[in-house]
């Protein structure tokens, strides 16, 4: 992969068929042109991604999404409140939609997204069509917040980075389906299930994180996956064991770090991806986790830590 911060470049070569990362506010997206089925082939390919697992489609406008979804009421509200932002929202293809049946992996819906990054949203209107993103890193791995993280994951491969510095929420967005007589979070993420409330009080949580039947078809148990074991709630480490800990750390465990030193959740979701990485750049053994609360963004670092901590394939 190759670094860059040419908008118009990075535009000419999703035009081209090819595939460009590009920073988000939640995590750095793997992109190509929506509406080209071989564009968005090489995107699964990239990733080593099960074909049954679809992808988001990035677009700049709440018009542009209407063309290629279906909207209920609750849809349109969810949108005019949360978007740009961390948001997914999953509806019925339109009629006429014109993004690659591969992107949404056979299914009849498709999950759509307008993120709220300058870099981001020009790119989009310099591409002027649907963006195809999920998660720029290999399948299963951890996701990335860093241009850095891209390079590594995709040291190999040909496509561009456009280099949007480190993402400012670091978890991916929240995923709402709005298919059902009621909406449902599919996916916990960057936009907290109170505040969706506030729009939507009928708004269910439909989240089995402890099993392996996944609701969104991406949500496989072992998933976010640094190299070394993962083990959750740890108060106190052993001697032998990385600590990734959250508020006060009385560990003298030398290979500690601390996703907010103060217990703020927001710096946590930001720190979580990259402190990951960190670990496996510095080869450790082992990963204890500190208790995180599951409140706020509690809930999809949660999430994430414990489809880290599954027992892997
Ligand atoms: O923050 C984000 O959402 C990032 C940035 C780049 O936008 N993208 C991201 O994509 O997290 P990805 O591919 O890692 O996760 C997308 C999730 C998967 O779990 C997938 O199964 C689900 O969205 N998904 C996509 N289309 C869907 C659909 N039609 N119905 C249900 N779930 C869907
Ligand atoms: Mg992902």
């Amino acid at each position: 992969m190759q670094r860059t911060k040419d908008i118009a470049l990075a535009a000419r070569r999703l035009k081209d068929g090819g595939l460009v990362a590009f920073a988000t506010e939640t995590v750095y997206g793997l992109g190509a042109d929506a509406c080209n089925d071989r564009a968005v082939a090489a995107i699964y390919e990239a990733k080593g991604r099960p074909s049954f697992n679809p992808l988001i489609v990035h677009v700049n406008s709440v018009e542009a999404a209407q063309q290629l979804g279906d909207f209920t009421p609750a849809a349109r509200d969810l949108a005019q409140a949360f978007w740009p932002g961390p948001l997914t929202l999953v509806v019925p293809r339109a009629a006429n939609c014109r993004v690659s049946r591969l992107a949404s992996a056979g299914l009849d819906s498709l999950a759509l997204r307008i993120p709220a990054h300058d870099q981001a949203r020009a790119l989009l209107d310099e591409f002027g069509g649907p963006v195809v993103a999920p998660s720029a890193n290999p399948s299963g791995k951890i996701s990335s917040t860093r241009p850095e993280h891209v390079l590594t994951g995709f040291a190999d491969h040909e496509g561009l980075v456009l280099d949007g510095g480190n993402c400012a929420i670091g978890v991916e967005s929240t995923i709402v389906s709005c298919l059902g007589a009621a909406p449902a979070i599919l996916r916990a993420g960057g936009l907290v299930a109170a505040d969706i409330r506030q729009v939507c009080p009928n708004c269910e949580t439909n989240q089995h994180n402890n099993t392996s039947v996944p609701v969104a078809p991406g949500q496989l148990l072992s998933h976010y996956a640094p190299d070394a074991p993962v083990r959750l709630n740890v108060e106190k480490p052993q001697a032998d064991e990385a600590f990734l800990a959250f508020g006060t750390a009385d560990t003298a465990n030398p290979q500690t770090l601390n996703l907010s030193p103060s217990g703020n959740l927001g710096e946590a979701a930001g720190n979580l991806f990259a402190m990951l990485h960190r670990f496996d750049e510095m080869g450790v053994e082992k990963i204890a986790v500190a208790p995180i609360p599951e409140t706020g963004l509690g809930r999809a670092i949660n999430d994430r830590l414990r489809r880290a901590a599954a027992p892997r394939p």
